[in-house]
């Protein structure tokens, strides 16, 4: 199977999820990526059951509203039920890195109040050590040069994301080079940075539930 098929696989395993574990008329939440655009898609002939939903990015709003599902501001909004989403890599304790898509603040925000995180990922995601993937970490604009200074400290090589603002107006660096085996301890670490809006790791609240696409089908595994 090719990564789009097991993505594809993925996203329908995750809209089978919703249908059977969302209340009708639930607000859903709704994460970002390649992953996740299908799994919009896959919500198409359960939508009349949704109340609406919560997007992780301006560019989810769009896909939802294309759809004709009810986008509801995150303010409106006390608890989740169901926040479904890609990652970049998933390690065997469900902590991943996410915001290839430069999303990242925007999801931790959607994951902070959401009951069950449903990570839906192809099998090239899972890792046994986080960190081959460039950690993308949000900065306010004037405090990049600082914060890439200290990030190196960490024994990273932080590189500026080229032309991308985020959907809050701020930068990402991507941080290659770390091998991630505290994941808690350095989402901790890079947070407690003057100027860093969020990092892209999501250790201190991981996934719940992983549909991980794989050529032997969707397999599910929880956290422990
Ligand atoms: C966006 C994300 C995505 O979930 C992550 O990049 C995975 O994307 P894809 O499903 O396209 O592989 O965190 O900010």
């Amino acid at each position: 199977m090719t990564q789009d098929e097991l993505k594809q696989a993925v996203a329908q395993a995750a809209a089978d999820h919703v249908a059977e574990h969302l209340p009708a008329g639930a607000i859903l939440g709704v994460g970002t990526g390649s992953t996740a655009n299908l799994f919009i898609a896959a919500l198409a002939p359960i939508k009349a059951r949704l109340g609406g939903a919560v997007a992780s990015s301006e560019a989810t709003r769009q896909r939802l509203e294309q759809l004709g599902i009810r986008v509801v501001d995150m303010n409106e909004v006390e608890r989740l039920a169901i926040y479904v989403d890609g990652a970049d890599e998933i390690d065997p304790g469900m902590s991943m890195i996410k915001g290839g898509g430069g999303a990242l603040t925007r999801e931790k925000i959607v994951a902070a109040v959401s009951d069950t995180f449903v990570c839906i990922a192809d099998a090239s995601k899972q890792v046994p050590v986080l960190g081959r993937f460039p950690l993308p970490v949000e900065v306010i604009p004037m405090a990049a040069r600082q914060v890439a200074r200290q990030l190196a400290a960490l024994g990273g090589t932080p590189k500026l994301r080229e032309g991308f603002v985020t959907d809050n107006g701020n930068l990402i660096l991507d941080v290659h080079g770390l091998a991630i085996t505290d994941p808690v301890a350095m989402e901790t670490a890079i947070n407690q940075m003057v100027g860093v809006v969020t990092n892209g790791l999501f250790a201190a609240r991981g996934a719940d539930l992983l549909l991980l696409g794989t050529a032997a089908g969707v397999q599910r595994l929880v956290r422990n």
